[in-house]
């Protein structure tokens, strides 16, 4: 089974969108002409979503947003919906990031709802998870990943199943320049894979792309990549850089 890799850069809260869209021009130039061994998605602020959206048309460069509300419009304010990220061409958000979960409280439950949200409305989601620090000290790091694998999945069908795209981030390893091994993401990802497995069936689990996240540069991507279950990478810091982000879409394994 041959899964195309998927190098994802996420930009956080930064840039100004005359600031996305240089970055931009650049991750289009960086991707390899006639490579279809690999897919490249960048998740611009929502504010540089359509300048940059459009530069993406004629490109090879997918678009997503960083988080995507599971109604089709009304009162959410502070929210942005699945039909709002399409009109600005991008076809993927970002789910259940850590931050999103550390920081704004999001639960599994409403990550749960905005991936089925998402999927409704036609986007495709990046679910995140991974284990705390805390929680890899104790010997939890399977539990955590199996309930939010459970829970953020939970009642979606097979089919939808193809659309979507999980990103391990242990969240220790998230901005901080420590790196899980490649040891530990290929066994999480091994881990994942069977909990896919049981839950749907293998072919499906076979098709599923997972990307490890945290503190992903040009340093250690191609070590990351040399691994059987690790499909791309969702990355912070070093997508916020071209020259940087370059050399990790132009991985070698
Ligand atoms: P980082 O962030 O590459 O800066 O560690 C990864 C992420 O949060 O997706």
């Amino acid at each position: 089974m041959t899964r195309k890799a998927l190098i994802a850069g996420n930009w956080k809260m930064h840039l100004t969108v005359e600031e996305a869209c240089t970055l931009a021009r650049e991750v289009i130039q960086a991707v390899p002409t006639g490579a279809d061994d690999r897919e490249v998605l960048i998740a611009p602020p929502f504010t540089a979503l359509r300048e940059v959206g459009k530069m993406l048309v004629s490109s090879h460069v997918l678009l997503s947003g960083q988080n995507v509300c599971w109604e089709k419009n009304g009162a959410f304010t502070g929210e942005i919906a699945p039909a709002m990220l399409k009109d600005c061409g991008a076809s993927h958000a970002i789910i259940g990031h850590s931050e999103r979960r550390q920081i704004f409280h999001e639960s599994d439950e409403m990550i749960h709802k905005r991936v089925t949200g998402a999927l409704k409305y036609g986007i495709s989601p990046v679910l995140c998870i991974g284990e705390t620090l805390k929680e890899r000290e104790s010997e939890q790091t399977f539990t955590v990943l199996e309930t939010q694998v459970k829970a953020g999945l939970r009642g979606i069908s097979p089919d939808d199943m193809q659309k979507v795209v999980v990103a391990y981030e242990p969240v220790w390893a998230i901005g901080t320049g420590k790196t899980a091994s490649k040891e530990q993401a290929q066994e999480a990802h091994v881990f994942i894979r069977e909990v896919i497995a049981k839950l749907y069936e293998k072919t499906i689990a076979e098709k599923l792309r997972i990307l490890y996240g945290g503190s992903v540069k040009p340093a250690n991507i191609d070590e990351l990549m040399s691994q059987p279950d690790i499909d791309g990478a969702l990355v912070g810091g070093a997508a916020l850089d071209g020259a940087s982000f370059a050399r990790i879409i132009n991985f070698t394994v």
